[in-house]
């Protein structure tokens, strides 16, 4: 990129993360680091550690590292250069880009998108607008609404936006990218994708325009609705319709309500469910659970009382239990979708469903019950066995034994019973913890990494050498890249380090290290480094002795004593193969 590397190290100096992230986690000091709730998984007490000498943040539930710029890509969606010019600029750091760069690539598709929005909306206002404007009218969209959400019109016209953006100096490739013109099959030149639809802008959560969904007027045109395809700017997956407009109404009721559908969502906003987003058409994905995680932990997901309706709930129940995070199903009586059912019953109804919506796992065993027959044994065991694979991945005791208790009750057992079979099904059914660090590791390599990380300066020959003969892949990756940081002469810093390591995994494990040790150690760092040193070298002693064993063993063609011995040293001190 053309941003020069020393401003990008000035930034990430200058910058304080302690700062930059308090402003989406709010953080309390504890000892050397700044604790909070992760923003990147659920949780109830705070494992997310930030620490401003080591300008790294950490997360010691779910893993999550990195520094103060890719805090900012990730929570924000920024690519790499927007996030250190968003930093430079608050922190009055100049950045002189040489001017015949062109500007980055994601930044013309904006300026593109925003370009394009005008021109909808404009067009709508027009004259030009009236057919839409009544198809807008007929479906209850007020004026008020209209402007809130950008709502927009594409005529018939092949070249209408195509005109409009060279007028306003976009050019061509930048638009395609954004998905706003087509090339032409034949021949050069290129056309406009949305023609004669309302057009609905799809904005990321800091109101940027990222693609556009587009309605067809009649019902014989298809597809009924067009999308922007993928973009560098625009996954569909990933994206919440509306999350823009409903954020503030999210936080201040405490949970979001979620439809599939544009007019849908519309429909909810006049009747003042502003705590609501659209999915366009997909299913709940992973990504949108924890973009909406940043705003609340109370999904309700709004669903049609039809099977498939039915169905749509339960094949979210899944990803709701991997991410400790609530959902109820909404379920409607009326209507085939929620935009249908506020006009035939109203808000008032949808209130109701909404105090009566069941936790998916209530629905769950609900629907599950009445699939069964449930007077017989053979439907009592499948209930018991079906209820019990998901009840064993909640984690959560309270949680857990209110559905153990359902259960028991369904199925006119002791609440004990059930208990004592989730054990049998989790395995001890103890909860699962996720560690991120190096855990169960060969304990000589790992203690030697360490004691270099917090004194670089004990670095010398010997250890190098011992480096080199790790058997742990990633403790020795890990290791080198600490020799190559002190070779350079540069500190061993946390951002430093991490950038010098590959995989999420590995710098998780490592940053979980630089948080672990911040207090140093009870033992002398020489002694542990001498200790270290010896159980890795004489590891290789016993090794090279075994080999000359084998061969010789060979020679007195004891072949057979000389597999078995072979065998023995392929495998490690830890059990590992390496
Ligand atoms: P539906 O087919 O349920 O339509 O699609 P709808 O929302 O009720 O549309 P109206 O009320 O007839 O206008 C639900 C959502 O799926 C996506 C859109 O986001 C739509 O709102 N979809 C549907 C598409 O992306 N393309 C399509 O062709 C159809
Ligand atoms: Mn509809």
């Amino acid at each position: 990129m053309s941003i020069p590397k020393e401003k990008i190290e000035e930034v990430r100096e200058r910058a304080s993360i302690v700062q930059v992230i308090n402003e989406y986690v709010p953080l309390t000091k504890r000892g050397h680091n700044h604790v909070g709730l992760c923003p990147f998984h659920s949780e109830k007490t705070p494992s997310f550690t930030v620490n401003e000498e080591k300008k790294i943040f950490y997360c010691f539930g779910c893993n999550a590292t990195g520094n103060v710029i890719t805090f900012l890509m990730k929570k924000d969606g920024l690519a790499f250069p927007e996030a250190v010019r968003a930093l430079a600029s608050r922190y009055g750091i100049a950045i002189n880009e040489s001017k015949r760069e062109a500007p980055d690539d994601r930044e013309q598709i904006y300026a593109a998108l925003k370009a394009a929005s005008a021109y909808f909306t404009g067009v709508l206002r027009a004259s030009a607008g009236d057919p839409a404007k009544e198809y807008l009218k007929a479906r209850g969209m007020t004026g008020e609404l209209a402007k809130r959400f950008h709502i927009g019109y594409a005529t018939d016209k092949w070249d209408g936006l195509f005109n409009f953006l060279k007028k306003n100096g976009i050019g061509a490739e930048a638009a395609c990218k954004a998905g706003l013109l087509v090339k032409k099959d034949k021949g050069p030149g290129y056309y406009d994708r949305f023609r004669n639809r309302v057009i609905f802008p799809i904005t990321d959560v800091r109101g940027r325009i990222i693609g556009f969904g587009g309605r067809a007027l009649d019902e014989k045109s298809l597809p009924k609705y067009l999308n922007s395809p993928e973009s560098p700017v625009f996954k569909k997956g990933e994206t919440l319709f509306g999350l823009y407009q409903a954020k503030e109404a999210v936080s201040k009721e405490g949970y979001v309500l979620v439809v599939e559908g544009y007019f849908d969502l519309v429909a909810l906003h006049t009747h003042g469910f502003l705590n609501s987003v659209a999915t366009m058409g997909t299913a709940l994905t992973t990504d949108h659970i924890r973009t909406l995680k940043g705003y609340t932990s109370s999904i309700y997901a709004l669903f049609d009382s039809d099977e498939a309706g039915k169905k749509a709930a339960l094949r979210g129940l899944n990803l709701f239990l991997n991410e400790d995070i609530s959902c109820r199903a909404v379920l409607l009586n009326q209507g085939k979708d929620p935009d249908e059912f506020l006009k035939l019953a109203g808000p008032d109804a949808l209130r109701e469903a909404i105090v009566d919506a069941p936790t998916l796992m209530e629905f769950y065993l609900a629907s599950l019950r009445s699939k069964l027959n449930m007077t017989a044994p053979e439907g009592k065991k499948k209930y018991f066995e079906d209820a019990l694979s998901y009840l064993s991945k909640i984690g959560n005791l309270a949680e857990r034994g209110h559905y153990a208790t359902i259960v028991a009750s369904t199925l006119g057992i002791g609440v004990e019973s059930v208990y004592d079979a989730i054990k049998g099904v989790s395995g001890g059914g103890g909860l699962v913890v996720k560690r991120g660090g190096f855990q169960a590791r060969n304990l000589p390599e790992l203690t030697l990494l360490r004691v270099i990380m917090k004194h670089p300066e004990l670095l010398s020959p010997e250890v190098e050498a011992a480096f080199e003969a790790f058997t742990d892949e990633e403790i020795k990756a890990a290791a080198k890249a600490v020799s190559s940081l002190c070779r350079d002469g540069a500190a061993i810093s946390g951002p430093a380090l991490l950038e010098r390591l590959e995989g999420e995994a590995l710098k998780g494990r490592v940053a979980d290290l630089l948080f672990r040790d911040s207090d140093g150690f009870v033992e002398e760092p020489a002694r542990m480094i001498e200790d270290s040193l010896n159980r890795i070298q004489s590891r290789g002693k016993v090794k090279a002795s075994t080999q000359d064993m084998i061969k010789l063993l060979e020679q007195m063609g004891k072949s057979d004593i000389a597999v078995e011995l072979k065998k023995r040293i392929e495998v490690g001190p830890s059990g590992k193969r390496h």
